[in-house]
């Protein structure tokens, strides 16, 4: 059984973040620190909303090389952002329609960013092992989820696109 993911990383993204308000930067660092903080973990980043195109596209992440472009409603992540709700995939090959990026997924969670109330993106973390995440992980991850995105500003999403 995989370690709890340590609810430490709430109050040092909070840290870690302060006073730094460009968004890549922050997205790097969140993604940096789930990634160094959290065992049996081999994806951890950020898929962000590109509404001219209605699809996600690949943003700061740790790990394998990843798909760039996924259509909103698609796999994991897309159903995710569409439906606005978290997502705890105990297989990924039980899911239908899961984008297999990197064959050492097992299990997946995704959760969606809302920004100002606008859809943002979601923040997608990669197991090899099997139902991988608990509803403790989950609980701990909304609440890091939650803390990162009062440090982000969704007028960057209209320089990105
Ligand atoms: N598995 C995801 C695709 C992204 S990768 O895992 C990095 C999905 O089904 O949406």
């Amino acid at each position: 059984m995989s370690d709890p993911i340590n609810s430490i990383i709430i109050e040092q993204v909070d840290a870690l973040l302060f006073n730094e308000t460009n968004t890549i930067a922050n997205l790097s660092n969140a993604a940096a620190l789930l990634y160094s903080e959290t065992t049996d973990m081999n994806w951890c980043g950020f898929y962000l909303y590109d509404a001219k195109q209605d699809e996600l596209v690949l943003g700061p992440f740790q790990g394998n090389v990843a798909c760039m472009h996924i259509k909103n409603g698609s796999g994991v992540c897309g159903t995710a952002f569409k439906e606005n709700k978290v997502l705890r995939v105990k297989n990924v090959h039980e899911f239908p329609g899961h984008i297999a990026c990197d064959s050492a997924s097992n299990s997946e969670i995704v959760l969606p960013l809302m920004v100002n109330n606008q859809p943002f993106g979601v923040l997608d973390i990669d197991s090899p092992v099997l139902d991988r995440f608990s509803a403790e992980d989950e609980a701990t991850l909304i609440k890091f989820r939650d803390t990162l995105v009062k440090h982000i500003d969704s007028s960057v999403l209209s320089a990105l696109n």
